[in-house]
């Protein structure tokens, strides 16, 4: 991984502060970048929304904002109450998630959110109660678990048994109870297939599978319109490094050609982002506080580990990442270092799963350099254990606040 010198430059200002280096330092120019560029080639009807769940900060909420993203994509309320901090309009929020509990599905109504994503019956009548009392109607789609997974994928919504949405084959058994409830106003479908996907061919497919179920639904019930389709989100990034970038215009030509092929021009289309917009605007800095050998191999020990970035672990992936040198004196003339070799990073928390990575070539490490973790933006510190061991929290910290 190449370091940017911007960032650089702020890593060694942190060095001069003279404490112990432990940040994610973000830059979202780039996630501002990639939301002016899917406006631009999306076909007509699709919006774009950030799905914050990826990286909450502030800054991020910014740069969605000020790029155009048409909304955002909220789980909870926590999130609906910090994007709206973040100025976004009730009305730009499309909520998701299995497990939305009373109150938030009433924060949601009274508010007059855009759509909820609907994804059991017991939450279609739990919302019907809400509405009935708030003496409102609420726009809904119905999130469907298709026959359908992507196994390459890092993680997979659909296909199999699982808590999302409801599956395909009940659905004639269970819209007609939910076109029944009055105070819902259902006005599509949302099929989210897998998180992580590099291969646009698969997420198109997904697409496709949407089209024809909306296509029969029209069929099966005449005076409903899906007018609108949620693809959910997916967009993936190469963490192997592998030259395998996702290829949003491939994936903007099929999209049109589906449009166009099912006759849906004039509908409205949601794709919900997260990780595809966000990773390439973060890193999560950590400084070395030890290397020993161990058995003929070094251990990097860092002063994060999962506490603060958990997704190297959780997924069994390595980041890409590097080192930026600190030229330390040794504390004493036999201190270990590391010279081209394949080594362990981990952080300081008692358990063996404190795993940062694993088996990185590293040309160069000494004590008191720092490791830096690339395409950390998106599910960095927000997935990871924060209470664990009770650290400090690492500070995040903005190069070009995106403007207002
Ligand atoms: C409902 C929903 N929408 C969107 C996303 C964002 O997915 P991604 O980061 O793969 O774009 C997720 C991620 O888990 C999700 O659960």
């Amino acid at each position: 991984m190449k370091i940017p010198s911007h960032l650089e430059q702020a890593i060694r200002q942190q060095l001069e502060v003279g404490k112990t280096l432990n940040c994610y330092i973000y830059d979202t120019t780039a996630m501002q970048d990639k939301i002016h560029h899917l406006n631009q080639i999306m076909p007509q009807g699709v919006e774009v929304f950030y799905a914050m769940k990826a990286n909450p900060h502030t800054a991020f909420l910014a740069a969605a904002r000020s790029a155009g993203a048409r909304g955002i994509e909220i789980a909870s309320l926590g999130e609906a109450e910090k994007a709206v901090t973040a100025g976004f309009q009730a009305n730009q929020l499309i909520y998701t998630g299995p497990g939305k509990s009373p109150e938030e599905l009433l924060w949601g109504v009274s508010h007059g959110i855009r759509t909820i994503h609907i994804e059991s019956l017991t939450e279609a009548h739990r919302l019907q109660a809400i509405c009935a009392k708030l003496n409102k109607k609420q726009d809904i789609l119905l999130r469907i678990n298709a026959d359908f997974d992507i196994h390459e994928a890092q993680t997979t919504f659909s296909g199999g048994s699982k808590k999302f949405g409801v599956d395909e084959e009940k659905l004639a058994a269970i819209l007609p109870q939910i076109l029944a409830l009055e105070h819902l106003n259902f006005r599509g479908l949302h099929v989210y297939a897998a998180s992580g996907v590099l291969n646009v061919d698969d997420l198109l497919k997904n697409c496709q599978l949407v089209f024809a179920m909306a296509q029969q639904i029209e069929v099966d019930y005449p005076a409903t319109c899906c007018d609108t389709i949620d693809f959910g989100g997916g967009f993936g990034v190469d963490y192997l490094e592998e030259g395998r970038d996702f290829d949003p215009q491939r994936y903007a030509d099929g999209l049109a050609k589906l449009i166009a092929q099912y006759g849906f021009a004039g509908r409205t289309f949601f794709l919900e982002l997260g990780r595809y917009l966000a990773a390439d605007s973060g890193w999560f800095c950590t400084e070395v506080l030890d290397i020993k050998d161990s058995r003929g191999k070094k251990q990097v020990i860092c002063a994060g580990g999962i506490n603060h970035f958990r997704r190297p672990a959780a997924l069994a992936i390595n980041h890409p990442m590097a080192i930026v040198r600190s030229d330390r004196e040794k504390l004493f003339p036999a201190q270990e270092s590391v010279r081209n070799q394949a080594v362990y990073f981990g952080g300081p928390l008692c358990t063996g799963a404190d795993k940062l990575a694993n088996n990185v070539m590293i040309d160069a490490v000494d004590v008191g350099d720092i490791a830096v973790f690339g395409l950390a933006g998106a599910y960095g510190l927000t997935m990871s254990n924060l209470a664990f061991l009770s650290h400090e929290s690492p500070e995040e910290i903005v190069l070009n606040e995106a403007p207002e």
